[in-house]
């Protein structure tokens, strides 16, 4: 990967950084940050909001993808959503969704423990999967405002 190739070469001598050049790239920011998306998710994940126009961003088109056992949940709308899912908006160039340009992701915590974030947890991850820095409160700020007891998720399937 670009980036992790050019972390190795400015700062070759320091352990903590090489080690980083040496772990599976997209996984890390280098912050010890991973993606908690899977890297496979594009295949292994079900999509339960086929390609359309963003209504956040102008012009992009997304599609949103959940694993199979939580797409039912997603679907039919049963909330709140089991602690562990992991629901990734997959965001692209391109009107057939072919060229991913990033992910935003959420995965859900156990009821209570993170209220300001809405008992989420926030990624946005480049197209490689690599975690970029975010602030978690704006991603929930956003949500709480448009999903009226849909346990923070926005878009209709
Ligand atoms: C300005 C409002 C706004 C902000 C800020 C925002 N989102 Fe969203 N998000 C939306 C809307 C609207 C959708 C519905 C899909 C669409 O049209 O893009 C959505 C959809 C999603 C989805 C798909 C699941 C769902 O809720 O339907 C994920 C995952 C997601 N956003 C993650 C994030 C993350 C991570 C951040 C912070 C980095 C973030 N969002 C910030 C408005 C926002």
């Amino acid at each position: 990967m670009k980036v992790a190739g050019s972390i190795c070469v400015l700062y070759l001598g320091s352990a903590l950084l090489v080690a980083a050049c040496d772990s599976d790239p997209g996984d890390s920011n280098g912050s010890g940050e991973t993606s908690f998306v899977p890297k496979d998710f594009l295949s292994e994940y079900v999509e339960v909001r086929n390609c359309r126009f963003s209504i956040e961003h102008d012009s992009i088109n997304i599609r949103v993808l959940t694993s199979s056992e939580h797409a039912v949940a997603f679907t039919d709308g049963i909330y709140p959503f089991p602690e562990g899912t992991i629901i990734a908006k997959a965001e692209y160039d391109d009107m057939n969704c072919s060229e991913l340009l990033g992910v935003t992701a959420m995965r859900r915590l156990a009821t209570g423990t993170s209220p300001e974030t809405g008992d989420w947890e926030w990624q946005r991850l480049d197209a490689e999967l690599v975690p970029q820095s975010i602030d978690q409160k704006t991603c929930a700020g956003c949500h709480t405002g448009c999903t009226e007891g849909r346990d923070m998720t926005c878009t209709n399937p």
